[in-house]
């Protein structure tokens, strides 16, 4: 029978070094992206996808994502007393996005290991993870194609995208095989961030996951690899190797992604998803346009 999934797990328990100093002693999930700190783009796409419960896994010096999706009362009240009602709406509406929890991964052991923090809270039921530094356009739907496909084939589903040959180092990546169903394939094997030159395909998972929970049993004996770290990406080629838990398939996404995760990256997602907003993309189109004429 097809579990109505509810459960969103984001972890969130990364160092950040990428971006130090800013992230020395605010999580680097609450960089904001425009005016929205990266992590909210994430709870609400949960949220979105029908998602009602999210678990993040933090660590130390998280303690901002947990105030950032509470009352904050004081500065309610203050907007309150102003009858600055646009702003007071922006600030109470990520009180109350989803059910959040919290848990803290401890030592960081990798993705898997933090995937593995979410077994007691997400029981025997498929469930989302979602890798905050990947943001996907809210106009295009991957999420909760990906929760359909999860209920239609009771399998483990991941997001993948074709990205040029000389980004592959930079991702897990898929071995596939059509299906009959467009932009569905079967995934017959993964391999962690392959060394250049050696990748299978250019099919790499970006960071959206519908997981069987039969994921912890196959992590708990999963071992450490590239980089020292158990990683999620291992598990999935055993269970796509070994059809357990009826095997392993990605949704192709040909939408639109913004990478969040190193600086250069990060620039552009906030360049990109300004231009479009209706507030600010009339002022800084023509300035950007200029900006870069005068470059040349
Ligand atoms: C993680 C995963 C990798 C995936 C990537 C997507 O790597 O391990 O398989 O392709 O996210 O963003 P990270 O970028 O966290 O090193």
């Amino acid at each position: 029978m097809a579990f109505r999934i509810t459960k969103a797990v984001i972890p969130a328990a990364g160092l950040g070094t990428r971006f130090l100093p800013a992230t020395k002693a605010m999580p680097k999930e609450m960089l904001p992206v425009v005016d929205k700190p990266a992590i909210q783009y994430v709870v609400e796409e949960a949220v979105a996808a029908g998602l009602t419960d999210v678990l993040m896994i933090t660590g130390r010096n998280k303690n901002a994502l947990e105030n950032h999706f509470d009352r904050v009362t004081e500065l309610e009240a203050t907007l309150e007393e102003k009858g600055d009602v646009d702003r007071l709406a922006k600030v109470e509406y990520s009180n109350d996005l989803a059910d959040m929890h919290y848990v803290r991964q401890g030592d960081p052991r990798g993705l898997g290991h933090a995937v593995m923090r979410a077994r007691m809270h997400v029981g025997r039921e498929p469930f989302a993870v979602l890798l905050g530094d990947d943001l996907i356009d809210e106009r295009d739907v991957l999420l909760s194609r990906m929760i359909e496909e999860q209920n239609n084939r009771n399998a483990t589903i991941i997001a993948l995208m074709e990205v040029d040959p000389s980004m592959t180092h930079m991702y897990g990546i898929a071995t596939v095989e059509m299906t009959g169903t467009p932009d569905v394939v079967k995934v017959t094997g993964l391999v962690e961030k392959p060394s250049a030159g050696t990748s299978p395909s250019n099919y790499a998972i970006i960071g959206r996951y519908v997981l069987q929970p039969d994921v912890f049993d196959v992590l708990e004996h999963t071992e450490p690899g590239k980089g020292g770290e158990i990683q999620l990406t291992d598990a999935l080629q055993s269970m796509a190797a070994n059809n357990i838990a009826g095997g392993v398939y990605g949704v192709v996404f040909r939408g639109r992604r913004y990478d969040t995760g190193d600086r250069l990256d990060y620039i552009k997602a906030i360049v990109q998803l300004a231009v479009e907003r209706p507030d600010l993309g009339p002022d800084l189109k023509p300035w950007l346009k200029q900006f870069s004429a005068d470059l040349d």
